[in-house]
């Protein structure tokens, strides 16, 4: 069976009621509920989790390396900021769809530029926690297609 690991950035426990105005009123418990109900419907397993920390985002990364068939990864501010992140990713050789919440690119100028990116199979953002869905598709897709 598939393995994907779902990893969130900083900030990403508020979901619900940071800025909801932004990134929605649905809770990081709600998201990882959902995609648990559509891991069963896809036959994959999914590891979720949320740190507020560089380094033990980077760690999940690694550990990631041979054990899962690919990551969702929203990186939250991360994104804008971590070559470290960056790195972790290409030396970790497991498939990443980038994925946010908003549109990064109709917001402000600094969320443009991705680090994940170029690192990244492809990016996901704007479907708010839809997206979580949209991009384990997206992966699963990715993976079938590279068999
Ligand atoms: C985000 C977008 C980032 O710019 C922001 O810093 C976040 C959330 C998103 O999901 O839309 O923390 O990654």
């Amino acid at each position: 069976m598939r393995r994907i690991l779902i990893l969130n950035g900083p900030n990403l426990n508020l979901l619900g009621t940071r800025q909801p105005e932004v990134y929605g009123a649905t809770t990081l418990s709600d998201i990882e509920a959902m995609c648990r109900t559509h891991a069963e419907t896809c036959g994959v397993t999914v590891d979720f989790s949320q740190s507020n920390h560089e380094g033990v985002l980077i760690d999940s990364i690694h550990a990631a390396r041979g054990k899962q068939d690919g990551i969702i990864l929203n990186a939250g501010a991360l994104t804008h900021t971590s070559i470290a992140l960056m790195d972790a990713i290409s030396s970790a050789e497991v498939p990443v769809v980038e994925l946010h919440l908003s549109n990064i690119h109709a917001r402000e100028s600094f969320r443009h530029k991705s680090w994940i990116a170029p690192v990244a199979v492809g990016q996901i953002c704007g479907f708010g926690a839809r997206g979580y869905v949209l991009a384990m598709d997206a992966l699963l897709g990715h993976l079938e297609a590279a068999k």
